[in-house]
């Protein structure tokens, strides 16, 4: 039995905003950005929505796997921006793409909206209940963060990104001896610092409503906070998911880690003295998109055949909640 990865998909806001540009909008430098978070230049929806992104992605990774909209068992969309609170956004891309007979639901575990997402559709797919599922992380970040606010306005980006898996009830071994997808997972959250990262929605507004204190309405961080918290449970979390699965770093090709700034992924390397070359980034030229950099960036590795068959991959989101989680899979697509 095996439950893999059989297409990818991402799709990007066609605006490109450098951090030049962002220069002109706020007091900041293109060496200040560069230099604490690795990002250089993001992708900024014009008029794209979480949803047309999504059903984008989705549409590339059916079209990877050969399959048709029409077989999709399960579609989860991962996101924390959606442009309608009703519907979700699953159901949106359901319409959108033709997946008639898919049940669809998000799920918002912010940036390791993505991995929660993936893990549940493994979870789902275990017990037989679907044979495949499309898992998206899809965000428009753009429209909740305070464009006047440089701490903040810098480091988001727009995107989406996809990937299909599919249940098979015989193994591929590849010629590595390695059996093919997914091997263990780990997820963790840490509600008690849930401010650190936060972005308000509505507040109460009946006519019985108590006076509430103000809901801020923008992103808002303590970017000292994320760091240590990512520093310290990112190693700690693929450490325990190694565990479980009777591994060690050295049995790792790639690190495919959530892509909030590179400072963190080096320092993610480090603690696990393991090569940072071994670390994919893209996030100098697409920034931080939240649940989307995950499969984003397992596209572009996988479109650049820069992933082999029998290649041991571990995922890694971090993110508000706090919420955190890895996954260790072998490429067998
Ligand atoms: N340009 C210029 N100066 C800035 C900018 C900017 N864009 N943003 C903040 N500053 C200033 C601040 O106003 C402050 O000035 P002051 O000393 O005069 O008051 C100074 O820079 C230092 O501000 P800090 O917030 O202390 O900056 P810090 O060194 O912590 O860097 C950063 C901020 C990059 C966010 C850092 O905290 C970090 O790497 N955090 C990790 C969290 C992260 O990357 N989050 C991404 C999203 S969360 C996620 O995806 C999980």
């Amino acid at each position: 039995m095996a439950i893999k990865i059989t297409g990818t998909g991402s799709a990007l806001p066609e605006k490109i905003v450098t951090n030049f540009d962002m220069a002109e909008i706020v007091e900041t430098s293109d060496e200040w950005i560069r230099e604490r978070t690795g990002i250089a230049e993001r992708r900024i929806s014009t008029g794209d929505t979480v949803s047309s992104l999504a059903a984008k992605a989705c549409e590339k990774a059916l079209a990877m796997a050969g399959r048709d909209a029409a077989d999709v068992d399960l579609i989860l969309v991962a996101t924390c921006s959606p442009e309608l609170l009703l519907p979700c956004c699953a159901c949106q891309v359901q319409s959108a793409i033709g997946a008639h007979k898919a049940v669809a639901f998000d799920l918002n575990a912010a940036c390791s909206g993505f991995l929660f997402a993936l893990n549940t559709a493994y979870a789902y797919m275990q017990t037989g209940l679907y044979k495949n599922a499309l898992i998206v992380g899809s965000e428009v970040l753009s429209k909740l963060v305070d464009w006047t606010d440089r701490s903040t306005c810098v480091l988001f980006g727009d995107g989406a990104g996809a990937v299909f898996m599919e249940f098979s009830q015989e193994d591929e071994i590849c010629e590595n001896g390695r059996k093919a997808g997914i091997e263990c997972m780990v997820m963790g959250a840490d509600g008690t610092k849930g401010m650190v990262l936060a972005c308000g929605e509505r507040g109460l507004e009946n006519p019985y409503a108590k006076e509430q204190e103000a809901v801020h309405p923008y992103v808002h961080m303590d970017g000292q906070e994320v760091y240590k918290f990512a520093t310290r449970q990112v190693p700690a979390c693929i450490k325990d998911a190694l565990d479980k699965a009777n591994l060690t770093v050295e049995d790792v090709d790639l690190f495919v880690l959530h892509q909030a700034n590179v400072r963190i992924i080096e320092s993610v390397a480090k603690r696990l003295k393991s090569d940072l070359s071994k670390f994919p980034m893209n996030l100098d030229k697409i920034g931080n998109m939240s649940s989307a950099t995950i499969p984003v960036l397992l596209d572009e590795l996988n479109r650049d055949k820069k992933l082999k068959k029998g290649d041991r991959l571990v995922l890694s989101g971090f993110g508000a909640g706090l919420t955190y989680g890895a996954s260790i899979l072998v490429w067998g697509a």
